[in-house]
């Protein structure tokens, strides 16, 4: 399975003003937003991920992440040259996806809490339909909006609807079997001119293959996309990682943990932070194993 990162967009839906850098690249709380999405495609097993963002930020990206080899992993970029919608991503990924299965990811979602990779696991298995989380929130109108059945079946998908049907918010998480590409193809702009996710997934709904897990209430997730779901997500982590002394999302203990890298290497990344507090962090983890 192969992983995309949607990590552009359009700065005024969170900035006042067109802001010099995509939101993605600015910290949550210890690291940079998009080490939370990355870290989730990562606990889903997936190794081969690719960033997508717009002309200006990419090469910010590339940057910041390189090739991915430092964490024994594959992370390659593709460009949006203006952001005519979500589902636009899987159109640009189409080659990077082939004939796989693939799991799309928006760059300001942040996901957190036990129980969590086991969802991910399974979702990563998918080989026909599509699979994706529902959290109850108390503002869904601000959401992509899913009602289920009395079997817990999906039954209507709605984006941002005046009058929810349902407290279930559609996360920014989405699994797909091979077919995406080309059903996002056929999509035509929506009103405000995008390709819109929900639209997407909408074709799986129509094909009764849209698979819906409701995440636990005691999961977290936020979409980090205004100002105050930005604080509120950078003082959650600051609290939970204060009070456990365990980083949340830290793509180089993710890695480390599922072996892609080695302690040497994880030694090597932990020496480059010249010991600030995150660099003593991933040294503390070898400390702790030995
Ligand atoms: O976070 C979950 C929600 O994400 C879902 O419930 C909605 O169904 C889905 O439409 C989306 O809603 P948002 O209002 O959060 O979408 P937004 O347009 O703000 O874009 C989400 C992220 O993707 C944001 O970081 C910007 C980026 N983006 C957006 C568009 C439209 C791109 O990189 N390219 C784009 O073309």
């Amino acid at each position: 399975m192969r992983g995309l990162v949607l990590a552009g967009g359009p700065g005024s839906r969170l900035w006042p003003v067109t802001c010099a850098v995509s939101k993605q690249l600015l910290p949550v709380y210890d690291k940079p937003m998009i080490y939370y999405p990355l870290s989730v495609l990562l606990q889903s097993g997936i190794k081969d991920i690719m960033v997508i963002s717009t002309p200006r930020d990419t090469p910010r990206f590339q940057h910041l992440l390189g090739d991915g080899s430092q964490w024994g992993i594959a992370v390659s970029y593709a460009v949006q040259t203006s952001p005519e919608g979500l589902a636009q991503a899987v159109i640009i990924g189409s080659e990077f996806i082939g004939n796989r299965p693939s799991a799309l990811i928006l760059g300001d979602n942040l996901f957190h809490g036990c129980h969590f990779e086991k969802s991910l696991r399974s979702a990563a298995e998918i080989t026909r339909g599509a699979r994706i989380f529902a959290y109850r929130v108390q503002d869904p109108e601000r959401y992509g909006v899913v009602t289920l059945d009395d079997a817990g079946q999906a039954h209507d998908l709605e984006e941002k609807p005046a009058v929810p049907k349902s407290p279930l918010a559609v996360t920014g998480l989405y699994f797909y079997d091979s077919t995406v590409s080309a059903r996002a193809r056929t999509l035509a702009p929506s009103a405000r001119g995008e390709l819109e996710i929900t639209d997407l997934n909408r074709t799986y709904l129509d094909d009764r293959s849209l698979g819906v897990e409701v995440l636990d209430p005691e999961m977290t997730w936020f979409d980090a996309g205004t100002c105050n779901s930005l604080l509120d997500a950078a003082q959650y982590i600051e609290t939970v990682e204060k009070r456990q002394g365990r980083k949340v999302c830290c793509p180089e203990e993710i890695c480390w943990r599922m072996g892609h890298i080695g302690d040497s290497q994880l030694e090597r990344l932990a020496d480059e932070f010249q010991g600030n507090e995150y660099g003593t962090y991933l040294g503390s983890l070898l400390k702790e194993k030995a």
